[in-house]
């Protein structure tokens, strides 16, 4: 059996059809998203998850209507500024993941004093993914590292994946162990690519205002039992087939 999973990722989805099945327009699955993304903080710190990384704007969600993009950041500004003391209170690091030059100056100042303030908040590490790409992801760790070459910084030869983890996990996160998408999609929406090619995935056709409690201990159990093997093996008959020289190693 897996531990609790060090660093937790959800692809928040289905806020918009939580809120057409009640006859609501679609900021309301917005809101009450909002409600939910605070639940599952909670209740991961709770369950001694060190990283939560929520994805919250994708750089393809540009494409919604004005209206809808205005009122994701306002919800976004609102909850920030409701939630800083009880983050401070609990002990939990906030930060954020993607461009901060397309998003509004508003919301960019309160990202940042977020950050400022619960620098050191060692509970939990609640990151939220803001116009976060995967793709532009690599390509601008790629573009850090071909500046460094062009310097003569570094050799090409000597880029490795190393490289680009680091480049990639400037903040210090672990890989995601287990990454939830909800909504009933399977699929990752260009999220986090180059981290998750280990995680275990989950998905639920819950839609993310609905995610609560049992549903988050649902797929940590889901987690539990999965045997994560990277490649190798765990068990098994290691016999050579007849007719052949034995690698030396018995099994
Ligand atoms: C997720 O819910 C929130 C964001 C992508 C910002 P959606 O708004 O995508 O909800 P559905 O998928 O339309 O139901
Ligand atoms: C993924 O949801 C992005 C976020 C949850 C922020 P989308 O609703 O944007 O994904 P697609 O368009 O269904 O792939
Ligand atoms: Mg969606």
């Amino acid at each position: 059996m897996n531990g609790i999973p060090r660093h937790i990722a959800i692809i928040m989805d289905g806020n918009g059809r939580w809120a057409e099945a009640r006859g609501l327009p679609r900021w309301r699955g917005h809101a009450a998203g909002a409600d939910a993304a605070r639940r599952t903080a909670r209740a991961c710190a709770e369950r001694g998850v060190e990283t939560l990384t929520l994805y919250a704007f994708s750089s393809e969600n540009w494409r919604r209507p004005e209206r809808e993009i205005k009122v994701l950041f306002s919800l976004l500004e609102e909850h920030l500024k409701r939630e800083l003391p009880e983050l401070l209170r609990e002990g939990v690091r906030f930060s954020a993941v993607g461009r901060r030059d397309r998003i509004p100056e508003s919301s960019r100042r309160l990202i940042e004093e977020a950050e400022r303030r619960t620098a050191d908040g060692k509970r939990l590490h609640l990151r939220m993914a803001i116009d976060y790409g995967g793709r532009a992801e690599i390509a601008e760790a790629a573009r850090r590292i071909a500046a460094r070459a062009a310097s003569g910084d570094l050799l090409p030869a000597s880029i490795t994946e190393e490289t680009f983890a680091v480049e990639i996990g400037r903040d210090g996160v672990p890989d995601p162990d287990l990454l939830i998408r909800t909504g009933g999609e399977q699929r990752l929406s260009n999220f986090m690519l180059w981290q998750v090619s280990y995680a275990e995935l989950y998905f639920t056709p819950v839609l993310w205002p609905d995610f609560d409690r049992p549903d988050l201990d649902a797929a940590i159990e889901d987690y539990r039992t999965r045997v994560r093997r990277y490649g190798a093996v765990t068990a098994g008959n290691f016999a050579d087939p007849p007719g052949q020289p034995s690698a030396g190693v018995s099994g």
